[in-house]
């Protein structure tokens, strides 16, 4: 007899995802102001994040491939400098691929991903338990600075918060230090952050990064509004927009914006709103980092670096944070 069905390794699911209208009011919100601008995170529907992933493998976007292959060089390496039977907690995980190039050699005693975007992440959490059947995963849907949900999910002691693909390039330097003090918290006095950072470098390389020639970062950029239209109930026509991406030296950052092609209006959310004729909606900012730059950052959220993993150009790094 054997009817017995196979035990399958399930996932916990932890909804905490925000409802419909805080997205209305954040993007009304947003395009309210005198320089208008649109949340990254509407970027990232079921298109926009097929998209993204395109750009990932685009000749010229080469951070993805730099850090995965730091990652992969590395990934003996990290695990001896982390404690063993740690919680691994991802915020912002999305499809849990670059966690993969590390879960064998960290072996981590619980893996924790989070992302607004809970249908996908569920299906990424379902996928990975079938690979690493052994590993126990508690996926949880909430905004990325949403920590309230970790502490009722997962132990307290030896957390390690990955945090890789330089998100943390899209927060304003201020932001960034609110969010890395977070998770400050969250990692208690014996925990470590594995953050991979986009480094600041020639103009040239990072605006071709950001304007590939296939026009997917273009396509990504005005996307946000094909999302926003469905949310909420707008009618921007993406033909009246083009995609704008520029490094500023200065502020060590790339800007993506939309540029308004001609005058118009348009309706959205129950509100009317008004574009100029050359009028940009900014839409990310992706800050750069020198490694001095980096330090000083995580110094303010009370984390000092302790290792370091760079490519040979010294174009992307991995740093491992611990309280200071
Ligand atoms: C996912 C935020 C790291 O800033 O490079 C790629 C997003 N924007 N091309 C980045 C993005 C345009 C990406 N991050």
């Amino acid at each position: 007899m054997n009817s017995m069905p196979a035990l399958r390794n399930r996932y916990r699911f932890i909804d905490r995802a925000p409802a419909v209208s805080d997205a209305c009011n954040d993007i009304l919100a947003g395009l309210s102001q005198p320089r208008k601008c649109i949340s990254p995170r509407f970027f990232y529907d079921d298109t926009g994040s097929a998209l993204f992933e395109e750009i990932t493998r685009q000749p010229e976007y080469y951070p993805t491939r730099t850090e995965r292959q730091l990652l992969h060089a590395h990934a003996g390496d990290i695990a001896a400098a982390l404690p063993s039977d740690c919680t691994l907690l991802e915020p912002g995980a999305g499809s849990c691929e670059k966690v993969r190039l590390l879960l064998d050699d960290i072996r981590p005693a619980c893996y924790v991903p989070m992302d607004i975007a809970g249908g996908f992440l569920c299906q990424a959490a379902d996928s990975l338990c079938r690979e690493y059947p052994w590993l126990p995963v508690t996926a949880i849907a909430a905004e990325f600075n949403q920590f309230s949900a970790v502490d009722e999910a997962v132990p307290a002691r030896n957390r390690v918060v990955f945090y890789p693909g330089s998100t943390l390039g899209n927060f304003s330097p201020q932001a960034a230090t609110t969010f890395l003090s977070g998770i400050r918290t969250v990692l208690g006095e014996d925990g470590h952050l594995l953050i991979g950072v986009d480094m600041h470098k020639d103009a040239d390389v990072l605006n071709a990064a950001y304007n590939d020639r296939a026009g997917i970062t273009a396509r990504f950029n005005l996307n946000a509004l094909a999302h926003i239209n469905r949310v909420a109930q707008a009618d921007f026509d993406l033909d009246d927009f083009e995609h704008l991406a520029f490094y500023n030296c200065d502020q060590r950052r790339i800007e993506m914006h939309l540029r308004c092609r001609r005058a118009h209006r348009a309706r959205c959310a129950g509100q009317h709103l008004d574009f100029a004729a050359g009028e940009t909606i900014h839409t990310e900012y992706s800050h750069k980092y020198t490694v001095a730059s980096f330090k000083q950052l995580v110094k303010e959220a009370g984390l000092a670096v302790t290792r370091q993993w760079q490519d040979d150009k010294g174009w992307f790094s991995v740093f491992l944070c611990q309280p200071a």
